[in-house]
């Protein structure tokens, strides 16, 4: 069964197929092995940054512009690199949200406009649980996993079982990956910054500057804009000369931003699944990305006994593979969606 996955929620324009063994008609029950026998055939990514990048983050009428712009090339693109004609496609999973309405768009129209043309089934697809779907290409689903959500919108604790979410934690103000472009930023670097402060965060010394652990209300709720404000006032005395001559680096400002965020997201997401006594941890969004936190979550879980599924470094970011995945997954559990399915920005992990 092949499945092609249309990304276009925000600056990036995706198209991917996935390859699978097994009928083209939905099974039941539904199997938790289904995604075993997936494989990406491609999955062809245009990126919009380097027409944002001068504004200091995404400006939502170019990334629109983008994505018209670039639909139809990287979906021939992606036919092209699998080696399928269009009649080989059996089911079209498109982005219907979150995102960026204009962008949400296109990927729509097309998806609708292609599954109308071809006479094939169509599924819409949440962004946010595609994330954690780039795990489970090529694998069996765990019957119950806590979900770790970190992008550049979106931070979250959820619980999932035989498929249901539920909400356990939120950030209160900014995303993580908001935090990482934010503080950038402030250090004088491009949009998007998480790449950067990674990097130099490896040089610095982690221990320089200590920053205070926020305090929630509910404990798997999240906060970052403290170590933001934190960071501001770090980044100004070193810029009067305010400070020592053994003043930290900009490398010590970063590794101390990223050690301290890292080991509160580690903490937390440790004590949810005990909480929740899961053996498996599930990670997605651009932070994870991330060397430090893929490491320490690595490190942290595997002494608990707890395994991390954390998505190769290419499907970190948005990706129409993950959306392929998670569209094929929700066609096996008898989901599909009429023409009249819209965009919806403000769409949140289901049941959440
Ligand atoms: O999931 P994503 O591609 O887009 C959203 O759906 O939001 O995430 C983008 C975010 C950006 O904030 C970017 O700075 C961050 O992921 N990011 C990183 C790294 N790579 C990407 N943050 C920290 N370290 C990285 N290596
Ligand atoms: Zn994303």
């Amino acid at each position: 069964m092949i499945t092609l996955g249309i990304e276009t929620s925000c600056d990036e324009t995706s198209c991917a197929i996935l390859s699978c063994l097994g009928s083209e008609t939905a099974s039941q029950p539904p199997q938790r092995s289904i995604n075993r026998e997936c494989k990406v055939l491609s999955n062809v990514v245009s990126s919009s940054l380097f027409r944002h990048q001068e504004f200091g983050g995404v400006v939502p009428e170019i990334a629109s512009r983008h994505c018209l712009e670039q639909i139809e090339f990287v979906f021939h693109e992606a036919l092209k690199q699998a080696g399928i004609q269009p009649k080989d496609i059996n089911l079209i999973a498109v982005t219907e949200g979150p995102g960026l309405i204009g962008s949400l768009f296109v990927g729509m129209g097309f998806a609708k406009a292609l599954s109308y043309q071809l006479g094939i089934p169509l599924v819409g697809v949440n962004h946010l649980e595609a994330h954690f779907s780039a795990n489970f290409i090529g694998h069996s689903i765990p019957e119950k996993y806590v979900g770790l959500l970190v992008s550049g919108g979106h931070t979250s604790l959820t619980y999932c079982e035989n498929g249901k979410y539920e909400l356990l934690g939120e950030t209160e103000d900014d995303a993580v990956g908001e935090a990482y472009d934010k503080v950038a930023k402030m250090m004088g670097f491009d949009y998007p910054g998480g790449p950067m402060i990674d990097q130099l965060a490896a040089k610095g010394n982690a221990r320089a500057i200590s920053f205070k652990k926020p305090k929630q209300e509910k404990p798997f709720d999240f906060s970052f804009s403290g170590i933001k404000t934190a960071v501001l006032y770090a980044v100004k005395d070193m810029k009067t000369g305010q400070r020592k001559p053994d003043a930290p680096s900009n490398e010590d400002l970063a590794a101390s931003f990223q050690s301290s965020v890292v080991r509160w997201i580690v903490e937390k997401a440790l004590a949810v699944c005990e909480l929740k006594s899961v053996q498996h941890l599930v990670v997605g969004g651009g932070v994870s990305a991330n060397s430090h936190l893929r490491s320490e979550l690595q490190q942290k879980m595997q002494e608990k006994g707890i395994q991390v599924w954390i998505p190769p470094v290419s499907l970190t970011g948005d990706n129409a593979a993950m959306i392929a995945c998670r569209g094929r997954e929700l066609f096996e559990l008898g989901q599909t969606a009429s023409l009249r399915l819209t965009a919806k920005p403000n769409l949140r992990i289901a049941g959440t």
